[in-house]
């Protein structure tokens, strides 16, 4: 168990896990909870610090989720962000109005007490808004610690009964000092030490599911990418041999990638574990004959996987556990599920309904990228996997225009590899930022000229990209004496390809792949 944690009371504000992430920042460990968790629990729990987030409510609406007013009176440190500020307003006899417009964005504060809340922050500085309703009067006993334009208490807080609230969002990074202030609260309000490490989520997330899963039996799809190779290592270490790793070889793979996740995980690897490698190549090749829709190749790919997958299972019999590589960043995208389907992504998320087992197990569900890749490194994987560039469940089929063959996956493998290879050899990955790169087949043959010989070949596409959340991307400025390298090597090693294009497309209005 932690000694040391921030509980963070969750009212149902868009970004909560990002409060999380800030708090485990400061090296602190925080877990969050339902707004309702009971006052019993809270106490056995023990929290160094509470925090209340935002939401979408107003405290007037029906229902509006609120606290037990008890839990002002554990003497437990509390920090309200946002609605959570208008909830501790509230409750304890201050006033909260609902505001003609919402204020939304960066605004300018003047911080006008001198508070522990707001140790080494400028007296004038820039925090993110987003709310309607707001405190125009604050409980008996508090008092006003920074103040906006537009809003008369930005800040409040009761500094005997150590309760701070803040009407913007001190976990963003448009809020500038936010990360300050939060780990004001965390470290010399809440009295933390700050020693909590990522080993310790290794830690205790081996100690808790060795306690789950006993001797049960459990299977995990590995695709080879980042976040399934964390959890199934994390999993080898709590199950050994009773987890098996099942890993589809759709042969749309990378060149060598395939025997590259049989050498990390097979036999001679490095882990405890069962590994079976399917290779269903020609299955697939076979399904996606004459086939040149890009949706209706990725649903093919996708469908063909889970049945494969199905297969193995059946042959594997019930399991107690299945285990998923999700990360944060997938839950939250998920949850959108309103927007308009650009692209149906192939992320075994179909498999729930084919395997006959008891429960998902998702150990690596509230971290980001960047932390699952730490918890790579702590468990010894080697890093040429935990930096993996993101690479789409359909593989090379969404990066070769038009109909899939054989051929056509073994030019683009070759192809791919060099442009790969080339940027190995330099720092451009790190001076260019590059968030994604690799070659893709373009559906077109044009002319060229090889010695003497007329040749009629394909082109072939240089694609790389920059970009912190995959959603919109710039196209990356790699020097063009290395394109030129690229290009050359391509062109006469391989056969097939007598032409390269770079892709200068940033997103939108292009996507980062090509179907
Ligand atoms: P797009 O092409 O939509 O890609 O701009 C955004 C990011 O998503 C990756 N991608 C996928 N990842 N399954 C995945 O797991 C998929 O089906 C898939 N399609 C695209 C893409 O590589 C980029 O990082």
């Amino acid at each position: 168990m932690q000694e040391e944690k921030i509980l963070v009371l969750d009212f149902g504000g868009q970004y909560n896990q990002l409060i999380a992430r800030r708090v485990r920042e400061c090296n602190v460990y925080c877990e969050i909870h339902p707004f309702n968790m009971p006052l019993v629990d809270i106490i056995e729990y023990n929290p160094k610090g509470i925090i209340f987030t935002g939401g979408p409510n107003s405290v007037f609406a029906d229902k509006a989720p609120l606290v037990d007013k008890k839990i002002f009176d554990l003497n437990i440190p509390i920090l309200g962000i946002c609605y959570g500020c208008q909830t501790i307003a509230y409750l304890l006899g201050g006033n909260v109005k609902s505001a003609k417009s919402s204020e939304y964005g960066k605004i300018n504060i003047d911080i006008i007490k001198d508070s522990k809340l707001f140790k080494d922050v400028n007296k004038n500085t820039i925090v993110w808004m987003s709310h309607t309703d707001y405190v125009e009067e604050v409980p008996k006993s508090f008092e006003i610690s920074a103040k906006s334009f537009n809003c008369p208490v930005a800040a409040m807080e009761n500094e005997n009964k150590k309760i701070y609230a803040v009407q913007y969002h001190p976990e963003v990074l448009h809020t500038i000092e936010g990360m300050k202030m939060l780990s004001n609260f965390v470290l010399d309000i809440c009295e933390c030490h700050g020693l909590w490490k990522m080993d310790d989520f290794v830690k205790n997330t081996i100690e808790s599911l060795k306690e789950k899963i006993g001797n049960g039996k459990v299977l995990c799809a590995l695709s080879g990418g980042v976040d399934s190779s964390v959890a199934a290592v994390l999993l080898s270490k709590v199950a050994g041999k009773n987890l098996t790793c099942v890993f589809v070889d759709h042969g749309l793979l990378r060149k060598n990638e395939g025997d590259e996740v049989e050498k990390i995980f097979g036999p001679k690897g490095n882990y405890d574990l069962n590994f079976i490698r399917v290779n269903a190549s020609q299955r697939f090749y076979d399904k996606l004959k004459g086939i040149t829709e890009p949706e209706q190749k990725r649903k093919i790919i996708g469908a063909e996987f889970i049945k494969v997958f199905e297969e193995v299972a059946n042959k594997i019999g019930a399991v107690d556990y299945l285990v998923q590589g999700t990360i944060y960043p997938d839950v939250i995208e998920s949850g959108l599920g309103k927007s308009a389907t650009i692209k149906s992504h192939h992320n075994v998320g179909g498999l729930p309904s084919v395997v006959n087992f008891k429960e998902i197990i998702e150990p690596l569900k509230l971290l980001f990228k960047d932390e699952v890749r730490k918890v790579g490194l702590e468990l010894g994987i080697p890093e040429s996997l935990v930096y993996r560039q993101p690479f789409p469940g359909p593989g090379l089929g969404v990066r070769i225009i038009g109909e899939i063959t054989e051929e056509k996956v073994k030019i683009l493998q070759e192809a791919d590899y060099i442009f790969r290879e080339e940027i190995r050899k330099t720092d451009i990955d790190k001076k260019c930022n590059l968030s994604q790169y690799f070659a893709a087949l373009t559906n077109m043959k044009s002319v060229g000229v090889m010695g003497d010989f007329r040749t009629y070949d394909y082109a072939i596409a240089l694609r790389a990209v920059q970009t912190s959340d995959f959603m919109t991307a710039d196209w990356a400025r790699i020097p063009y004496d290395v394109i030129d390298i690229i290009s050359r090597r391509i062109v006469n090693e391989v056969k097939g390809v007598n032409r390269v294009l770079l892709d200068c497309t940033s997103k939108p209005p292009a996507t980062i792949e090509f179907e």
